[in-house]
């Protein structure tokens, strides 16, 4: 058994929660919590019960590193490997962004859909920039006889997708493919969904040092005026959707009225924003004419 440590877990919780705040930390209470269960292997709730609990000793050496990452402002999900999303745990990797909750929105946007695919056959969605494949394996969990295909340019990330797929029980019914968007494709698809990069060139230096230095710039940089990915994607949505079909894209601020427009001159259907609980439109829901 490992040796204790002098202090309890309560007191090195509350050590680490100073350490964070002077280091200015967003949520620095809630980071040294789940940092402290993730290094003892426990899970998070449960420090409560063991807060009078010596903190053992021989976790300290591993407690110190992983303060030193979370103080070099390494997100907490990157250092646990893992994040949730909609109800399930996503592995993430250095090659995928971080699943945000704002995401969440696109896929809640996609299961209200389900009625309108009155079909004989199994459903067809396809996840352009799938990343962690957090989008597609959201839905396929919630559709049980849906298939789906994830494209991504960076080979790694669709390493982390086919493991997460695997994890989720859903690899066969998924198809996760290395690919510059739509080029590798060749069938049509009922529902199309894409979160890709938006953010605006300019706008890159803003970001939280926790986004800028562990999210992938592959999956955050849109070009000069963030929607770069939109022009390459838009023009072939039409090609690949079936008759009756739908796509939801995600869109950073200010980018609906204009991704709905693109939308419009190449061929579709504007019908709908979806707003994240911030109430920003976050969604542009488009259909096949
Ligand atoms: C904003 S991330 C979204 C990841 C994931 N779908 C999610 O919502 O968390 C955008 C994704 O698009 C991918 N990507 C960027 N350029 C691409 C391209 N030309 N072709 C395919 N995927 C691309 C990135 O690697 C990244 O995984």
């Amino acid at each position: 058994m490992a040796a204790p440590s002098s202090r309890a877990v309560s007191t090195v919780v509350a050590e680490l929660t100073a350490v964070f705040a002077e280091a200015g930390i967003d949520s620095p209470r809630v980071d040294a919590r789940v940092l402290v269960a993730h290094v003892l292997g426990v899970e998070p709730a449960s420090l409560f019960a063991r807060g009078n609990d010596p903190f053992p000793a021989a976790y300290l050496p591993a407690l110190t590193a992983i303060r030193a990452r979370r103080l070099a402002r390494e997100p907490v999900a990157r250092i646990r490997g893992y994040r949730e999303f909609f109800g399930h745990e996503y592995i993430i990797g250095p090659a995928t962004l971080e699943p945000r909750a704002d995401s969440e929105t696109l896929v809640e946007a996609a299961l209200n859909l389900r009625s309108e695919f009155r079909l004989e056959r199994p459903v067809r969605v396809l996840d352009l920039g799938t990343g962690s494949g957090c989008l597609l394996l959201s839905i396929l969990a919630a559709w049980p006889d849906a298939h789906g295909v994830g494209v991504d340019l960076a080979p790694a990330a669709i390493e982390v997708a086919n493991a997460n797929a695997a994890r989720l029980g859903l690899s066969d019914r998924t198809t996760f493919l290395v690919s510059n968007w739509c080029a590798v494709l060749s069938e049509k698809f009922d529902l199309i969904v894409s979160n890709p990069p938006y953010i605006a060139g300019p706008d890159m230096d803003g970001l939280e040092p926790e986004v800028l230095r562990f999210d992938p710039l592959l999956a955050l940089n849109g070009g000069n005026d963030g929607l770069d990915a939109y022009r390459a994607i838009v023009p072939e949505l039409a090609k690949y959707m079936e008759p009756g079909g739908a796509a939801l894209l995600e869109v950073g601020h200010n980018q609906a009225a204009t991704v709905a427009a693109l939308c419009a001159a190449h061929g579709l259907a504007h019908k709908a924003f979806h707003n994240d609980l911030a109430g920003i439109p976050r969604v542009v829901q488009v259909a096949s004419i």
